[in-house]
């Protein structure tokens, strides 16, 4: 029987197949019922600031070219010549009205009309017509600067695709006045294992962090960070609420409160950003909903997952790597982990910075976030990657295809948040895989794997 009609979790509500981490047909299915229907971001508009800009993406397996054509319309364009296929643009990013193929010459211009042909009158039949071979497009639609697109042409719309989260979104780019930029280009690696990996941890893994991440604690990274001098109170703890919404999306709050506390503060008289000089902390003040400063006072650290493939961290560390007198700096990572095959994954990651920050503090954000989750992280990134390579290590075989993998932490234990300011089921449950059920139940509805993860708490 094959691999998917013999999927074995339909069995085990809370029990993961192990096969949906390296079998390929797996992976072809979900290239074709999760990615192809669903919402993917491919860039930032402010990565396209004039007509003719372009950065190249994927969508699932399938490359785009992400273009400002003239008319100043971001399109998002089937990066493979429609003569033989040809890749049409080999580099990364750049600046260009056409694209011409580099095997016969055939050329596009950058809203994906066919508009050269060589010795088309002489060569080609009479009535040859272009209008066939322009290249495809995909829809595309931008939410706050952040651009998706997707290949299902009558599908739910963004907003509805995002749905509760985009509170949650809204309430992350509110906190600094709104605007928000791209520090640098993005960074990029090859990670080995399953793309949904990474996502599943990003999701809501409270779970890892003392032992994976044991150095970066022993090396006084997160140390005081509770941040008694900045809020002046003593006696304070760490505690985590998961929410999940509709769609699989799911973000993972870190708050600071004072111990045995389970609430979030009504109390809005004295926010503390965390990760933000104090000084601003007015301004940023003024520009929220008193919700939205409730959700984001005292976080210290946030993560999530936007279903299907992309995760974002917004941390405030003490102290960045090697330097113990560097103020309390937060940074926010934006990040999307793309499928090569079922066993090597694409990862993308930008820095988000608010605009109303002096370069200095932006610079410094950036430094953080590249030491830490980045391509090149000392700490975070490179201890995730082991354990994810070392999942890849061994995770298929026909003995271990046999055994699946569990996904019961903290089921049945969260309690509820009293008065919590956002949408969605939220708990409180600092070591839960909430989040990572809700993002299973999701793929697998997609899948046709029903059943699994019937509850996510
Ligand atoms: Fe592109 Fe022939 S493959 S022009
Ligand atoms: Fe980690």
């Amino acid at each position: 029987m094959s691999a998917v009609g013999d999927w074995r979790s339909t069995q085990l509500p809370y029990r993961l197949d192990r096969r949906a981490f390296a079998d390929e047909e797996i992976l072809q299915r979900e290239l074709e019922l999760v990615f192809k229907p669903s919402w993917q971001f491919v860039a930032f508009e402010s990565e396209l600031p004039d007509a003719g800009d372009y950065v190249v993406r994927r969508m699932g397996r399938d490359s785009v070219i992400v273009t400002r054509d003239e008319s100043g319309a971001v399109a998002v364009l089937l990066n493979s010549c429609n003569h033989r296929g040809t890749q049409l643009c080999r580099a990364t990013f750049g600046n260009a009205a056409h694209f011409r193929c580099s095997y016969h010459g055939w050329t596009y211009s950058n809203d994906g009309r066919l508009v050269g042909v060589p010795h088309l009158r002489t060569a080609y039949p009479a009535g040859f017509d272009k209008t066939l071979y322009d290249l495809r497009r995909a829809r595309v639609t931008a939410y706050r600067g952040f651009v998706f697109a997707t290949w299902s042409p009558d599908g739910p719309s963004l907003e509805e695709h995002l749905g509760e989260f985009r509170w949650y979104l809204d309430a992350m780019l509110d906190l600094a006045g709104g605007e928000w930029e791209v520090y640098g280009p993005p960074q990029r690696s090859i990670m080995k294992g399953n793309w949904k990996v990474p996502t599943d941890n990003f999701a809501g893994d409270g779970y890892h962090m003392g032992t994976t991440h044991q150095a970066a604690f022993e090396q006084g990274i997160y140390g005081d960070s509770l941040a008694s001098g900045t809020l002046g109170r003593k006696e304070l703890e760490l505690i985590g609420i998961n929410v999940s919404t509709a769609h699989g999306h799911s973000l993972r709050a870190g708050y600071v409160v004072e111990k045995g506390d389970r609430s979030i503060s009504t109390d809005v008289s004295e926010p503390a950003y965390l990760g933000y000089p104090p000084e601003v902390w007015p301004s940023f003040t003024a520009g929220q909903t008193r919700e939205q400063i409730r959700f984001n006072s005292r976080c210290e650290v946030l993560h999530g997952a936007v279903f299907p493939n992309i995760a974002y961290l917004s941390v405030s560390h003490d102290r960045a790597i090697g330097r113990d007198d560097d103020p309390l700096t937060r940074y926010t990572v934006w990040r999307t982990h793309t499928p090569i095959d079922a066993r090597h994954t694409e990862c993308h990651y930008w820095t988000l910075v608010p605009k109303a920050m002096p370069e200095e503090w932006k610079r410094r954000s950036y430094q953080f976030q590249a030491r830490s989750q980045s391509a090149g992280g000392m700490l975070f990134e490179m201890d995730d990657f082991e354990n994810f390579a070392r999942i890849d290590n061994v995770v298929s075989g026909p003995v271990t295809d046999g055994e699946p993998l569990d996904l019961t932490l903290g089921l049945g234990l969260g309690e509820p948040v009293p008065d919590f300011p956002g949408p969605g089921d939220a708990e409180y449950c600092t070591l839960s895989e909430h989040n990572q059920r809700a993002f299973y139940r999701r793929w697998g509805a997609l899948m046709g794997y029903e059943g699994l993860m019937g509850q996510t708490r």
